[in-house]
């Protein structure tokens, strides 16, 4: 997988003054469309107010609403500030199973401009140990540009 080519994709969706929700909806679709063996990709946005993650765009079947800070994968690596490669989904504590048939998992913080994390980008794969530390480091480069164009905030 080519991820620096797949940065600058996501980088040339953008349109000055994208809206949040069209941008990340066509960036799960770009994913989708270019990752082999992903069943789920999308976005979780962290809300002030619940202090949770509620469902951003995203490419796949339905998925759950919300997820407490510190809760599953993804509410782990948002709390942590730290990429989750989950190799086998069943022997995550706590983790949440939005699709039974997922097996793996690949989850990395998104920052707003002061840093703080504010979201998370979501992948799911029914093959175990379909993500590797390459694709985590692969797709820290998309998450930059989402970081680096201020769409996160
Ligand atoms: N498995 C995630 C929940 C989100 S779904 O994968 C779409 C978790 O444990 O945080």
């Amino acid at each position: 997988m080519d991820y620096k080519l797949l940065a600058k994709q996501v980088e040339a969706l953008d349109d000055e003054g994208s809206n949040v929700v069209g941008f990340l909806a066509n960036v799960s679709a770009l994913l989708f469309e270019q990752m082999s063996d992903v069943s789920w990709v999308g976005f979780y946005l962290w809300d002030a107010k619940s202090n949770t993650l509620q469902l951003g765009p995203f490419q796949g079947k339905v998925a759950c609403m919300r997820i407490p800070w510190g809760s599953g994968v993804c509410g782990t690596a948002a709390q942590r500030d730290k990429v989750q490669v989950v190799p086998d989904v069943h022997a995550f504590p706590g983790h949440i199973a939005c699709d039974s048939a997922s097996r793996s998992e690949l989850v990395l913080p998104l920052h707003d401009g002061e840093g703080r994390v504010n979201g998370v980008l979501d992948l799911d794969s029914t093959s175990p140990a379909r993500f590797t530390k390459d694709d985590a480091e692969g797709l820290a480069l998309t998450c930059s540009v989402l970081e680096r164009i201020g769409i996160m905030g």
